[in-house]
């Protein structure tokens, strides 16, 4: 697990047929609504197939408005990543700081981006883009030193598994979720040959595995670390985003503000969008999306706290960022050309605590404590007393900082700040 929780910072690429319509409505985050609304409202546009089967729904009259009611899989055929450059991209995330990459291979819509066994035409290789995509992101990720794993939803498949429209969470389980042999067959397969293909760094699958197949996953599992004896598994195999303790698994997920109850024990991942959807969505703007600051907020915090963070884009279906997600990379590479020491590598800091007014988060790696702060003026930073030497403070961006010893810790004397954390460094006194 070590290379994983060194590696802090994934992105998580949703790119499918859903990326064509590219609308859903821009609610908020997973895990702030009841579960009725949340699927007929799904801010999420890669579940654009399922809301719009929905009556009443906005996306059921849009779809009817704007496509005239067209077939799903005609989306398939609009999708062509004309403009796709991944190298391009997979240089964006390095420079962002992300050391993985993990793109969805199947979708609940059952299309694969790769030529899988037993699709037949429907998938990327023979329509659409025409292209193997999980080898071209599999290749330019690791040509620009990425880890690269894969998205896979075994739980559910609205083509090879079952239609059924989901108008609420129990649903999944009741009726939206395929458990028969012929179907955990027919994924088993394509994991392997996922496995085969791509030797996959992390297999990171969804909405949990076919009932039918369970007794299959340690057999797949002992496949898959024959190839890969570093490559870890998610938590989703057993249950939509989780598993029962007794099936294996290397790392915890939460997702937005759901089931983050997992978060801090053992290892584990936030995964989240820029905005509130990871399939691209038209109808967000600047306001539904972090802003640089947000995102670097969100990584400290989630790192500070023991966690690694996978941070959704969803390319258009030119295969291009849009400029909001963009631009918020590339404030992430700018914040981090200068401070991934305190992100990268690191580990919580016990003794120290962390808070949201000031904005304060706390990393520790080797013999040093980074405090994170977003905060004018003079700042106290609470710790044990003699954890750190208040006189070793410095600066990452090399701007001046005065630091003493108080009762609670330690004071710093800042300039002006803004909304984008800055770094001190101490020397820990051990
Ligand atoms: C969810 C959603 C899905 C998204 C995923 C990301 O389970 O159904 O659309 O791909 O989680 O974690």
């Amino acid at each position: 697990m070590t290379w994983f929780q060194d590696a802090k910072f994934g992105i998580f690429m949703h790119w499918g047929a859903y990326s064509v319509p590219a609308w859903a409505e821009p609610i908020g985050e997973l895990g702030t609504f009841d579960s009725e609304f949340w699927f007929a409202h799904c801010p999420y546009a890669e579940w654009y197939w399922n809301t719009s089967q929905i009556p009443g729904s906005a996306a059921f009259s849009h779809h009817q408005t704007v496509h005239g009611g067209r077939p799903y899989d005609s989306f398939l055929d609009s999708w062509r990543a004309e403009n796709f450059d991944p190298a391009d991209l997979a240089s964006l995330f390095a420079r962002a700081g992300a050391r993985y990459v993990v793109p969805t291979t199947k979708h609940h819509d059952g299309i694969t981006l790769w030529d899988a066994p037993g699709t037949g035409t429907r998938n990327t290789v023979h329509r659409g883009p025409r292209r193997d995509l999980v080898a071209s992101i599999a290749d330019a990720s690791r040509a620009a030193g990425l880890r690269f794993g894969v998205y896979y939803s075994g739980g559910i498949d609205w083509f090879a598994g079952r239609r059924a429209v989901i108008r609420h969470e129990d649903q999944i389980d009741d009726h939206g979720r395929a458990n028969e042999a012929a179907y955990a067959a027919y994924a088993l397969r394509h994991v392997q040959d996922l496995i085969t293909r791509y030797s996959p760094d992390i297999l990171w699958n969804d909405i949990g595995w076919p009932d039918q197949g369970l007794v299959d996953l340690p057999g797949l599992f002992a496949f898959y670390r024959a190839d890969v004896p570093h490559g870890i598994v998610n938590d989703r195999w057993d249950g939509t985003h989780a598993c029962r303790p007794d099936v294996a698994y290397d790392f915890r997920t939460s997702e937005y503000q759901a089931n983050r109850s997992v978060e801090g024990s053992g290892p584990w991942e936030n995964c989240r969008g820029i905005g509130f959807s990871f399939g691209y969505n038209q109808a967000e703007d600047a306001s539904h999306s972090l802003s640089v600051a947000g995102a670097v907020r969100q990584l400290a915090d989630v790192v500070s706290r023991g966690g690694n963070l996978l941070l959704n884009v969803g390319p258009r279906a030119d295969g291009t960022l849009p400029p909001t997600q963009r631009d918020v990379l590339e404030g992430m590479a700018e914040w981090m050309a200068v401070n991934s020491v305190a992100i990268h590598d690191t580990r919580p800091l016990d003794g120290a605590s962390s808070s949201d007014s000031p904005w304060l988060r706390w990393t520790r790696s080797g013999n040093h404590a980074y405090a994170l702060i977003a905060e004018t003026g003079e700042v106290r930073l609470p710790h044990l007393a003699g954890l750190l030497d208040a006189g070793s403070a410095l600066r990452l961006d090399g701007r001046p900082v005065a630091a003493r010893a108080v009762a609670e810790g330690t004071a710093v004397t800042l300039g002006e700040i803004g909304d984008l954390p800055i770094v001190v460094r101490f020397d820990l006194v051990s």
